[in-house]
């Protein structure tokens, strides 16, 4: 399928766009390299040997949207554009209501110019909130808490009303649990800019010398061994669930959530040990207080995914720390030094 990929410059985009090549889907890229950098879709290029069609284009910009829809014809949409930082989304409310639900709405109007139909939404676990139980099923209520739940979960509800009336259409909301990893092949992977706020770049960047230790949040939480728990998910298989949404969305109308998670949890010190035995060297930590709005833990029934896409984790722990040290210690400043 011809595939449009908004935000696809980004972490997660840059690995989707090598599996959909993988499994013969022909994409193109619009993203504004806000947090992301041209010459990630250079390495992408060089890895599935073949030119990334791309413009340059804010997910506000209806015209040029519009312009790339009708000259390209996508059949589907897989849609990442969009802010992602929990705690910027608390200082600035209207970037992310800007981006991530204008955004998708300004989407929505360039691909019903061109009649297209189906659309992948890029959403995440955090639209559940508090849990109420524990793992997550894809009924759990939703009780968003942050500006960024709020925004990503205010999209899944427009985009689930697009679809109701335009009853032929396939919406596919993937609720993301924790992504890390890199691809393979350590030439491309997350490239935070500034000090990272997820733990995995944050212990790569201590393993290679970027920062003296990592600071645990908090260690008295009702968990094993008092550290927060998450699902971690490697990016590649993340990928690969876009890959089977896409395709199962070929063949069906309807709006459906996936979870996307492995559903095995993990502690910070567990992805601790699991990184030294990675990278063999230590990770200086330290206990500090726990940060404002974390949950003790997550974890997917990612079981919904597997009944319905055909798709389940295949990576594990060692997978993921392997090749996230691969990409760190190749690329030590990230894509720095292809700027
Ligand atoms: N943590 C630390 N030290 C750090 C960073 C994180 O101890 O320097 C801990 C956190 O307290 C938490 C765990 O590591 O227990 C994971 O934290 P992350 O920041 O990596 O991930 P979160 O679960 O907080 O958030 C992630 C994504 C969000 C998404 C959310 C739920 O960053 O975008 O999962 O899906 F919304």
């Amino acid at each position: 399928m011809r595939v449009l990929v908004t935000g696809g410059a980004g972490y997660i985009g840059t690995h989707t766009l090598i599996e959909l090549i993988a499994a013969g889907h022909e994409p193109y890229v619009v993203d504004n390299f806000d947090n992301a950098v041209p010459e990630a879709l250079n390495r992408v290029s060089e890895l599935v040997q073949r030119p990334i069609p791309f413009t340059d284009c804010d997910v506000r910009d209806r015209k040029a949207l519009t312009e790339v829809c009708e000259t390209f014809r996508p059949e589907a949409v897989i849609h990442f554009a969009g802010l992602k930082a929990v705690g910027e989304s608390e200082e600035r409310p209207r970037d992310y209501y800007d981006v991530n639900v204008a955004g998708t709405l300004t989407l929505l109007a360039a691909m019903e110019a061109v009649g297209c139909r189906r659309i992948v939404f890029s959403s995440s676990a955090t639209v559940y909130g508090v849990p109420e139980y524990l793992p997550y099923d894809e009924a759990h209520p939703t009780v968003p808490l942050s500006v960024y739940a709020k925004t990503k979960h205010m999209a899944e509800g427009i985009l689930t009303d697009w679809q109701r009336a335009n009853p032929e259409g396939a919406v596919m909301l993937l609720r993301y649990f924790n992504p890390v990893g890199a691809h393979v092949s350590s030439r491309i992977g997350e490239d935070p800019q500034g000090i990272p706020n997820n733990l995995m770049p944050f212990i790569s960047q201590v393993a290679v010398g970027r920062r003296d230790k990592l600071m645990v949040f908090g260690d008295d939480y009702d968990t094993a061994d008092g550290t927060g728990v998450r699902d971690y998910i490697h990016v590649t298989d993340l990928a690969r669930a876009h890959v089977k949404a896409i395709e199962f969305a070929e063949h069906t109308a309807g709006a459906e959530v996936f979870n996307i998670g492995t559903g095995q949890g993990y502690s910070v010190l567990d992805m601790i040990r699991a990184f030294e035995k990675a990278a063999d060297r230590p990770i200086p930590y330290e206990v500090t207080d726990r940060r404002p709005g974390d949950v003790a833990a997550m974890e997917a029934d990612a079981s919904r995914a597997a009944k319905h896409l055909g798709w389940r984790a295949e990576l594990g722990l060692d997978a993921m720390c392997e090749s996230v040290w691969g990409w760190q210690s190749a690329n030590p400043q990230g894509y720095e030094e292809g700027r």
